[in-house]
């Protein structure tokens, strides 16, 4: 175990003015990424459009760091460099999605736990080989109501996703790789901000508690948080400032100031939306460590959308990704302002 490696990690991936893409999505979420735009979902288009990301001049500027997919830490550009050995000559440090998906719990209609500890160990030793310097865990957290009229989350569920979290982060830390914990609080649903601020409250508690007890270091692990925000479908949608004082008191509740950052998730909301509520949280500022971005759709929805698979978008595609990752950096120093986004349309 490596831990001055580890801390060098950690203090990048949350260097200032950079946050992490995610682009870590399995081919089954990246099938429905592309049929959105009408793209086939093949290797080598999943591959070229990965390429078209990576490749974006100027990007290293903002993106510390890439979370990618088993099989993109294998590919390579058109060049034949693997993308892991490109990016790390940008300065870009690859990491890599280790779990195996949020399945149905059982016993608990609704719910889910994210599987993938076994056989862990091994896969974390090769990634490390291939490039990997972190690594990224999701659990997924529903709110609502079972059958019965019982609130959800369960505690069982809580309970099981952060032992699961912890196990991981043991297994990460172990074989020199950061563990990324990623306990998503689903925005699905009609539920108040306040129930969600209770949800995430208690998960985060659970968490630590469990990283406690199975003796991860937390100088060396970084949150992925989801922000505290109302269901969907929720009349009242809480506004950008309280999102941001919500988000951050839940934070400071629960969170150690030990630990080296602390990175959101989109999560669904808009790109605009994701962004403002970060910048909030930066111009708010007393937060013990580095809060910034670490988006997939939020990032990346505005470039898939001008690619629609062709070569002839590129440009546009990459000009449109940067766009997006500059506004975030900005945010992540509460230094975005609401004009910059009309002047880019
Ligand atoms: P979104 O930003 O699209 O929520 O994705 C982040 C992520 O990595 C989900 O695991």
């Amino acid at each position: 175990m490596d831990t001055k490696l580890m801390t060098e990690t950690a203090k990048a991936m949350v260097a200032p003015g950079k946050g992490l893409l995610a682009a870590d999505e399995s081919s089954g979420t990246c099938k429905k990424r592309f049929d959105s735009v009408k793209v086939e979902c093949t290797e080598e288009n999943r591959r070229a459009y990965r390429e078209l990301l990576f490749t974006t001049p100027q990007i290293s500027d903002y993106v510390s760091g890439v979370i990618l997919f088993d099989e993109t830490l294998r590919q390579k550009t058109k060049d034949g460099q693997p993308f892991a050995e490109f990016m790390q000559k940008k300065g870009i440090i690859p990491g890599i999605k280790v779990d195996g998906g949020a399945h149905d719990m059982a016993l608990h209609p609704g719910e889910k736990v994210t599987e993938g500890l076994d056989g862990l160990r091994k896969r974390l030793e090769e990634y490390f080989k291939l490039g990997a310097r972190f690594a990224k865990w999701r659990a997924v957290i529903t709110i609502g109501k079972d059958a019965s009229g019982d609130l959800l989350p369960s505690w069982a569920c809580i309970e099981a996703n952060a032992h699961a979290l912890a196990r991981y982060s043991a297994l990460c830390q172990e074989a020199s790789i950061v563990p990324i914990v990623e306990p998503e609080v689903l925005l699905d649903g009609d539920h108040t901000v306040e129930r969600c601020e209770d949800a995430t409250e208690k998960t985060l508690a659970t968490l630590f508690n469990e990283l406690t007890w199975q003796n991860v270091s937390l100088e060396h692990v970084i949150l992925k948080a989801s922000m505290v925000v109302s269901g969907k479908d929720n009349a009242r949608q809480a506004p950008v400032q309280e999102v941001a004082e919500r988000t951050l008191r839940v934070l400071k509740r629960t969170v150690p100031a030990a630990l080296p950052g602390v990175v959101f998730l989109s999560g669904g909301q808009t790109d605009e939306n994701a962004t403002a509520h970060l910048d909030a949280m930066n111009r708010m500022g007393g937060a013990p460590w580095p809060l910034t971005f670490s988006y997939s759709r939020a990032l990346q929805a505005v470039a898939l959308n001008a690619w629609r698979g062709s070569a002839a978008n590129v440009g546009a595609a990459q000009a449109a990704f940067h766009h997006r990752a500059q506004m975030n950096s900005l945010a992540s120093k509460g230094q975005w302002k609401k004009d910059l986004e009309k002047k880019a349309a």
